[in-house]
């Protein structure tokens, strides 16, 4: 009876995956990039056994809601299609951080269970094989199965969209301070959000100049150039965010406190403090920083009306078996 444990820690937009090119392969838009967070991860033990008569679910102790148990089965359906497995798994997972609230938990959820799975299976896959089958579950997923900064690869079908990193965790000691201030589950999740963006009359123009943002992304990540990384993520941020706002119904994810903390992070930054800002689908806000000025940043931001706490995250490695470690 294979047993088998991974890890799998959670992944920050740099430069956003808003839109799918092909919904049911997760093919996107553009192409995007992303850092892992150390230290919040999903960790999943997927488990074999002859007797077993159907996929179990079971996250946190107890039996997976409805629409998760419906979308992790779909997810081993394609995995035991693609590869030929005609066994079910008992699937157990715990998140050491919230879901549901912009902080991409099935980017590491599905990142986890792609390496569970296709271990317990027998299935020995590369990283690039890996990444492929972590996107079916969820697009975001495939970049936390490299390490450190990660680019997601658009491709335009299974085959060619894919992650690799572009460099590793310890390549640039930056600091996600994540800033909590909603708890609750989001309304609209970003899998039904992908289908709204073709609705908006800005997705196209936000998708045209994907492939300069990239650049310009990539370069400041390689040259450590902390001005221009704060430019390009903001501006990424900010037309993502511009598609869901003017999508048909249209998407507003932001709280009162999370423009405060943007307004803030903005002026700290124009009187001479490196540090900036992205948001996911949700309405924490992930300000970034160097490691130097974690601790005056996060004593700034606890004074803003609204933020309920803060987490922090350096960039993590690529998703592992409990047995490597
Ligand atoms: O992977 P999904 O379907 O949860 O979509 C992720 C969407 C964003 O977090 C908003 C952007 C991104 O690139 O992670």
């Amino acid at each position: 009876m294979p047993v088998v444990t991974a890890i799998a820690c959670s992944n920050i937009a740099l430069i956003k995956y808003w839109g799918d090119r092909d919904t049911d392969w997760h093919i996107p838009a553009n192409g995007s990039i992303s850092m892992n967070l150390d230290g919040l991860f999903t960790l999943t033990t997927a488990i074999t056994a002859p007797q077993l008569s159907g996929d179990q679910i079971i996250i946190d102790a107890k039996p997976a809601i409805k629409s998760t148990q419906q979308r992790v089965v779909q997810f081993l359906d394609r995995f035991r299609q693609l590869f030929g497995i005609y066994h079910y798994f008992r699937v157990e997972s715990t998140n050491n951080f919230p879901s549901g609230t912009g902080i991409a938990s099935s980017a590491s959820a599905f990142a986890a269970l792609s390496l569970a799975v296709t271990t317990a299976s027998g299935i020995n896959l590369s990283e690039a094989e890996l990444s492929r089958l972590a996107r079916l579950g969820s697009g975001s997923a495939c970049r936390s199965i490299p390490g450190g900064f990660v680019e997601w690869q658009a491709g335009h079908d299974h085959a060619s969209s894919f992650s690799f990193s572009i460099a590793p965790p310890a390549h640039w000691p930056l600091v996600d301070c994540i800033v909590i201030v909603q708890e609750q589950t989001k309304q609209v999740s970003s899998l039904e959000g992908h289908a709204l963006a073709v609705t908006s009359p800005l997705q196209s123009i936000r998708i045209s100049h994907a492939d300069q943002r990239l650049s310009d992304c990539r370069k400041s990540i390689m040259s450590r150039d902390f001005d221009l990384l704060a430019r390009i993520i903001e501006l990424d941020c900010h037309m993502m965010h511009a598609v869901m706002i003017t999508s048909d119904p249209p998407l507003l994810y932001w709280q009162p406190a999370t423009l405060a903390v943007m307004q803030s992070v903005i002026q700290w930054r124009k009187a001479g403090l490196p540090v900036c800002y992205t948001i996911d689908a949700g309405a924490n806000i992930h300000v970034l920083c160097e490691g130097e000025y974690q601790d005056q940043i996060t004593e700034r931001l606890r004074e803003i009306p609204g933020v309920i706490h803060i987490m922090h995250a350096k960039p993590g490695g690529s998703a592992y078996l409990e047995t490597d470690n």
